[in-house]
């Protein structure tokens, strides 16, 4: 397994680009298997749950076309002509949940999906109730046996008005898509107004949808008979961005993030403000930040977009480590998402937990120490504390940040940070 080693204590300066986001690429690489013809897709980060996620549609019998080397920005064409297998397997699953994903848009296409059901994982139990709710809602059958769910849809699916209980950002890219092929209108209710969704409703305007609402909690989708072609380039990583504006106001450094949305990362903007950091827009797509020696601690609820994200709450808690004051932040969303508190507290960080809030006392001076990474976010946040530490930090089992940060490591080192992959035997 692969390690970070970082040496801290020197501020980030420079330029980072913006990698395209990979929480939207992943349903959008799934809405190919929505039509047969050819999807072309720009800006998708080289990342692992991305390679998963071609895999699985690979598995399902789509060919993908990398562009990467003609256009050199992550380009893909997909194309599904033929759905061989229409399933999930267990084995693609288990390391990447978001492959529910595809239930909605196989069950439409084919009629038939099958799905491995996933499990719990760091931060919490992740069910896909809301997502057979919805399926169930719209006419599929749904059986599950075998750690499997089967969706059957001899007929089309058929439109209907799902409320969904909670938020969920991935049920409702599935319902989005799957209502795309159904007959007559679905309308969702409570849905998740997340960027991301409203870049799939995109694409999928684009391969010929009738999509109205996307971006806000109710979104009505008047189902047509087929989709077509199209190609789309994907928004900007809202939390690869949100992840680098931290680095550069905990080193108290001075960064420059190009190409991003500055309006996705407002309420991570503001907290900066607060907190004593320097956020100016520097052009449409771009922000400077400037950190602070002397932060203070602001306090943090996680929210569904536009709250603060729970994609950040991780990378930001690391940062109130070095702020001062009491800071309280509470998690919303995810029922187990601290456990990077234990790995912080190893290299010196003064931090409490209370059920679904963790008090953090600050500044506290960080020393480098040997640190396990245990999901994508908290091994952001390790990384960022090893930025401030003094002396070596090892994070252990960096595969996680792999799973969803491009060349996390060429980025830092060329804003001047001391980091280097330690690479297993
Ligand atoms: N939930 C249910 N039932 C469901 C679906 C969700 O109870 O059927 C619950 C979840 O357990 C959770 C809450 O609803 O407590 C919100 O979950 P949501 O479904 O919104 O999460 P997700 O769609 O599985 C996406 C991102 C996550 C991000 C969350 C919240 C993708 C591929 N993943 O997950 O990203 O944390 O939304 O914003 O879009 C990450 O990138 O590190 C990551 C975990």
């Amino acid at each position: 397994m692969d390690k970070f080693l970082i040496e801290g204590g020197i501020p980030l300066e420079g330029e980072m680009v913006t990698s395209g986001s990979k929480n939207a690429a992943l349903p959008l690489l799934a809405a190919c298997l929505l039509t047969g013809e050819p999807v072309v897709l720009h800006r998708i980060p080289q990342v692992r749950d991305i390679a998963t996620m071609k895999k699985l549609l690979a598995h399902t019998g789509a060919s993908i076309e990398e562009l990467g080397a003609e256009l050199g920005d992550g380009s893909v064409r997909i194309c599904a002509a033929n759905l061989l297998h229409p399933e999930a397997p267990y084995d693609v699953v288990k390391t990447m949940r978001a492959s529910s994903l595809v239930l909605g848009p196989l069950a439409a296409r084919s009629g038939t999906a099958r799905v491995s059901l996933p499990g719990g994982c760091a931060i919490g139990a992740r069910p896909i109730n809301l997502h057979v709710m919805g399926l169930e809602q719209l006419g599929a059958e749904i059986v599950q046996s075998h750690g499997y769910i089967e969706a059957r849809a001899p007929g089309r699916l058929r439109g209907a008005h799902i409320r969904f209980d909670r938020i969920t950002v991935t049920g409702t890219e599935d319902m989005i898509m799957a209502a795309t092929l159904a007959e007559g209108e679905t309308v969702l209710d409570n849905a998740a107004r997340e960027p991301e969704v409203a870049d799939l409703a995109e694409l999928l305007t684009k391969m010929g949808a009738r999509i109205d609402g996307a971006g806000t909690a109710t979104i009505r989708i008047q189902g047509v008979d087929q989709l077509h072609g199209a190609e789309h380039t994907i928004i900007a990583d809202r939390i690869e961005a949100g992840t680098f504006m931290i680095g550069a106001a905990i080193t108290a450094g001075d960064v420059l993030v190009k190409d991003c949305v500055p309006a996705h990362v407002a309420g991570l903007t503001a907290k900066l403000r607060q907190a004593g950091a320097t956020v100016v827009e520097a052009g449409p797509a771009a922000l400077r930040v400037r950190g602070s020696r002397r932060l203070r601690a602001v306090d943090v609820t996680t929210e569904e977009y536009p709250g603060f994200a729970t994609d950040l709450q991780a990378q930001y808690l690391a940062l109130m480590t070095q702020a001062e004051g009491i800071s309280f932040i509470t998690e919303t969303i995810f029922e187990n998402r601290f456990m990077h508190v234990s790995e912080l507290a190893h290299m010196g960080a003064s931090i409490r937990i209370e059920g679904s809030q963790a008090i953090v006392a600050g500044p506290r001076p960080l020393s480098g120490a040997a640190v396990i990474a245990s999901d994508l976010r908290a091994s952001a946040s390790l990384v960022l504390a090893a930025l401030v530490a003094s002396g070596e930090t090892l994070v252990d089992r960096v595969y996680h940040i792999d799973r969803g940060y491009e060349k996390i490591e060429e980025k830092l080192a060329a804003l001047g940070a001391r980091i280097r992959r330690v690479k297993s035997k």
